[in-house]
């Protein structure tokens, strides 16, 4: 070939040759597409998640590095990783219902899924029925001949109560129902579902998997190679998959996921026994008490309880707003598995949609204060809480 142009080398910029070495971390392939010398392999990585990769939509090596990191800890045969939590959940539930199908989720739930799920009893004609977390016999005296999904959460959201996986994925597994647990508030380091009989886990990556606060994910893991490659084609069709440098991002945390859970479970503790015993403090809600509901089966459950607690003030709301002006350290924000302690007033944030009824349901009091506790040294969250209280 003649000598190139300048405007023909800006374009056709020169790759690295890696002269027998290579990196240590994940690269980012900021790439939208691949590039082939043979038309056939081409082809053949068309419309399927494991072929070559084609098109950023359905396949990128950095987004695969995150899905077979997440799939390896939970034991899952494949995993799809979305721009976001809500992108994982909606891929799970629009891509495996139908209309005329039906659904039995647990109440506590999320927020972001309740409303995604009142939408598909709007505008998909999908039929809900809701059951308690720990309640396999309410489970089974819901199943319908229709009755398609189950779907749980390992800890809930803020009350933080846990769901029986064994006892309710067992149930559906008899039934044929696909059963899915959302695992975001317990991490795979803290409890693996697909090792109690779940079919499909997904994960707000968001939270504890990237743990730095600074990006949005979601990821799906299936247990069986079927439901993988259904949810994976929804996914790309819906566009709901993952960029390479939010996953590169998530991938980069999940290095120190289990460093980082050690730290939040055990701070947890300490402010939450502390905060039992204060004066100010009504009740605190963590499984890890032996006064919560949740305690026998957590125990059961998981190696330890996670980084999520709430309390209640004696003094009720005003309390509870006059706290949340004093704290210094402990931020007011949403969210929640970020190396910062984070707190919310969920009455009137996360769970504002739900009605005085379901707020008493759900364990909410007007005064109840979420606490997603960070990394921190723990003395200096203590006296920042104590000199709140005060
Ligand atoms: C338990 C749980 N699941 C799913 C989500 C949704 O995740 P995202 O905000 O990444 O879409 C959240 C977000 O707070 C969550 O707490």
């Amino acid at each position: 070939m003649t000598e190139l142009r300048p405007e023909t080398r800006t374009v056709h910029l020169p790759h690295p040759q890696l002269n027998g070495s290579r990196p240590i971390s994940v690269p980012i392939y900021q790439t939208s597409g691949f590039v082939f010398d043979d038309p056939a392999v081409f082809a053949d990585g068309m419309g399927r998640p494991d072929g070559a990769f084609v098109y950023g939509r359905m396949s990128n090596p950095t987004v695969r590095s995150l899905e077979e990191a997440v799939a390896g800890l939970e034991g899952g045969v494949g995993a799809v990783a979305t721009g976001s939590g809500m992108g994982a959940i909606n891929s799970v539930l629009l891509g495996l219902l139908k209309p005329g199908d039906h659904l039995i989720a647990q109440k506590p739930l999320y927020g972001g899924t309740a409303g995604m799920i009142n939408d598909l009893i709007e505008r998909f004609q999908i039929a809900v029925s809701y059951v308690s977390e720990a309640d396999p016999e309410a489970l089974r005296a819901a199943v319908r001949p229709e009755t398609k999904l189950v779907y749980l959460e390992t800890i809930a959201n803020p009350v933080t109560q846990v769901a029986d996986l064994p006892g309710m994925c067992a149930v559906a597994r008899e039934a044929g129902l696909i059963s899915v647990v959302d695992n975001t508030f317990a991490s795979p380091i803290l409890c693996r579902p697909l090792e109690h009989g779940a079919d499909i886990v997904v994960h707000s990556t968001t939270k504890y998997l990237s743990g730095h606060t600074d990006v949005l994910g979601g990821i799906a893991v299936f247990a069986s190679d079927e439901l993988y490659r259904k949810v994976w084609s929804f996914a790309t069709e819906l566009g709901a998959t993952a960029d390479p440098f939010a996953a590169w991002l998530t991938l980069r945390g999940i290095q120190t996921l289990p460093l980082r859970m050690e730290r939040h479970c055990f701070n947890t503790r300490e402010l939450a026994t502390r905060l039992n015993d204060h004066p100010a403090v009504s009740a605190v809600h963590w499984p890890g008490l032996p006064s919560h509901p949740s305690y026998e089966l957590a125990a059961k459950l998981l190696p330890d309880f996670g980084g999520v607690f709430s309390f209640d003030l004696a003094g009720g709301r005003a309390a509870g707003e006059r706290f949340m002006g004093a704290v210094r350290l402990a931020l007011l924000a949403p969210s929640l598995g970020g190396v910062e302690t984070l707190i919310l007033h969920p009455a009137s944030t996360s769970h504002r949609m739900l009605t005085a009824e379901e707020l008493v349901r759900n364990g909410i009091g007007e005064g109840t204060i979420r606490v997603a506790v960070g990394i921190e040294h723990v003395e200096d969250l203590w006296a920042d809480f104590e000199q709140a209280l005060s």
